[in-house]
């Protein structure tokens, strides 16, 4: 069906058109141009009226609304459209833009299910679902998923808009396929994933296999306090990491290197202290005696591990260190397959997908840290060896614009922050400035994919991953209601208690 005409001036990227009804940015159309089928996608739709166009005052401004009311050809929808190439190319997965314009005249149709669910809903298997097309919304948006593990995912959006919401889609559709999936959970948002075979965890680091810095890290010890790192990094030998009893054997290295050096005393009893609070404090998580950390991780399962209960700077050694594993068991893996001789049996005989919730925490921009060492390692490398990263951020501004910028698909969804746009714009040649000015506008869910993940760059409403809460907001008001009722119904009881107690004196 003709929805508008092409009228003005056409350029081979975009043209101009009068439409019957007011369309939506983001809608994608057909122009039926003397070369054949144009896919375009709507970037400005203008609605007017001509009486109330220079209305002066407001008795003005009542009149013409009558004299609108009553005039059908009044209203005047104007749209800008886009064009992203012949519709029969872009099935085939080419973008062919055309040589000559075209021409005023040019129907506008509506896009069918039929004409985009080629483009954006392939069947193959490594396309999977994570919603529809926002627009178009009885077209499916799939996602390729060999792209997200081999070229690496970004998804960024304000808080509270659906970034863990994907990442439990995405999760849920690895699940099926029997992949396997490590996230890293900072904030306990997937403890509730419903998931067959789930294994959820709490990460563990053990002090064993650590360098003495990072050691240093993890018991707490400041960076510039240089006399206890030395006394910990002298006292932290190879004999201490092979103890049965790990934490005795280096509590006693500690105290004899504080006795036998001189001025040394003093630190070397500070750093007591720290290994005794360390081994109190972070019992569950410090474990000497949990083996490879690695070896909790099961392969071809979704795996969650709860970084919660770790301190940044812990939870930075950790997930350094979880990560450095996986990098060497993957090239370890690539090399035996290749028939080169291996380091030790491979852990993941096949491709891994990694997720880092809270990136701008852990890969920061203008800042070292080990986790940012490995990760953009892992973005470099990666595709070669079958690991691919996922990086989650509601600060897109904070990341380190190098690994963001290895990402090869994103997600991004509602972002108000300007210096976040830019960010995200300077990271994806492919998002276009119209792109990028629809961001303030989507709602919960709402989504701009672009990169490799998808033909083309798609608006879509991603699915709500039902039967649990993601990170839901805290009903603070009806947690206080119920706690007061607890309360009065506490403080009943205990009226009738005393009035009983009372009564039995
Ligand atoms: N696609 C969606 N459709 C409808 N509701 C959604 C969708 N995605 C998320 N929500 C709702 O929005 C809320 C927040 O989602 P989610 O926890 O995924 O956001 P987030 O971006 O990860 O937030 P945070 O930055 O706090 O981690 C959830 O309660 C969820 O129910
Ligand atoms: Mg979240």
């Amino acid at each position: 069906m003709t929805i508008g005409v092409v009228i003005g001036e056409s350029k081979p990227t975009e043209v101009t058109a009068q439409s019957s009804k007011p369309l939506a940015v983001g809608e994608y159309v057909i122009i039926d141009s003397q070369n054949g089928k144009l896919l375009g996608l709507v970037e400005r739709s203008i609605v007017s009226s001509d009486a109330l166009t220079d209305v002066r005052n407001f008795d003005e401004a009542i009149e013409s609304k009558e004299v609108a009311s009553l005039n059908s050809r009044d209203k005047n929808y104007k749209v800008k459209i886009g064009i992203l190439g012949f519709l029969d190319k872009l099935q085939k997965g080419q973008a062919v833009l055309p040589a000559i314009p075209p021409l005023p005249g040019s129907s506008i149709l509506d896009a069918t299910e039929e004409d985009l669910g080629i483009i954006f809903a392939p069947k193959e298997n490594e396309w999977i679902r994570i919603g529809s097309l926002l627009r178009n919304s009885e077209t499916e948006a799939k996602v390729n998923l060999n792209k997200i593990v081999s070229r690496h995912i970004g998804i960024l959006a304000m808080t509270g808009m659906g970034k863990s919401n994907l990442v439990s889609l995405i999760a849920k559709q690895i699940a099926i396929l029997q992949g396997t999936l490590i996230i890293f959970d900072y904030h306990n948002d997937y403890e509730n994933l419903n998931l067959p075979k789930i294994n959820i965890m709490t990460a563990k680091i053990n002090p064993r296999l650590l360098q003495a810095d990072k050691l240093a890290e993890v018991i707490e010890i400041r960076e510039n306090a240089d006399k206890q790192q030395r006394a910990l990094r002298e006292a932290f030998t190879d004999s201490v990491k092979q103890a049965k009893d790990f934490w005795t054997a280096l509590k006693d290295s500690v105290s004899s290197f504080g006795h036998m050096t001189k001025g040394y005393a003093d630190s070397a009893s500070r750093v007591l202290d720290k290994i005794d609070d360390a081994k109190h404090r972070f019992s569950d998580i410090l474990d000497p005696d949990c083996g490879d950390p690695v070896d909790l991780i099961k392969e071809g399962r979704v795996n969650v591990l709860s970084v919660a209960e770790l301190s940044e700077r812990q939870a930075n050694a950790g997930l350094a260190y979880y990560l450095q594993e996986l990098l060497t068991d993957r090239k370890d893996a690539c090399w035996a397959k290749r028939g080169k001789e291996s380091r030790k049996n491979n852990k993941f005989s096949a491709p891994i997908f990694v997720i880092i919730e809270e990136a701008h925490v852990f890969i920061p921009k203008g800042e070292h840290t080990d986790t940012k060492y490995w990760a953009s390692k892992v973005a470099r490398e990666g595709r070669k060896f079958g690991i691919g990263l996922g990086i989650v951020s509601q600060r897109p501004r904070n990341i380190d614009p190098n690994v963001l910028s290895q990402m090869g698909s994103l997600a991004i969804m509602k972002i108000v922050q300007d210096d976040d746009q830019q960010q995200i714009a300077s990271a994806a040649e492919s998002l276009s400035k119209d792109l990028l000015s629809q961001l303030p506008s989507l709602n919960i869910g709402d989504a701009v994919l672009i990169g490799q993940w998808v033909n083309l760059p798609a608006i879509v409403h991603v699915d709500e991953v039902k039967g649990k809460t993601v990170g839901s907001d805290l009903n603070a008001v009806s947690e206080w209601s119920e706690s007061t009722k607890f309360k009065e119904i506490g403080v009943e009881s205990t009226h009738g208690l005393i009035q009983k107690d009372l009564l039995m004196d």
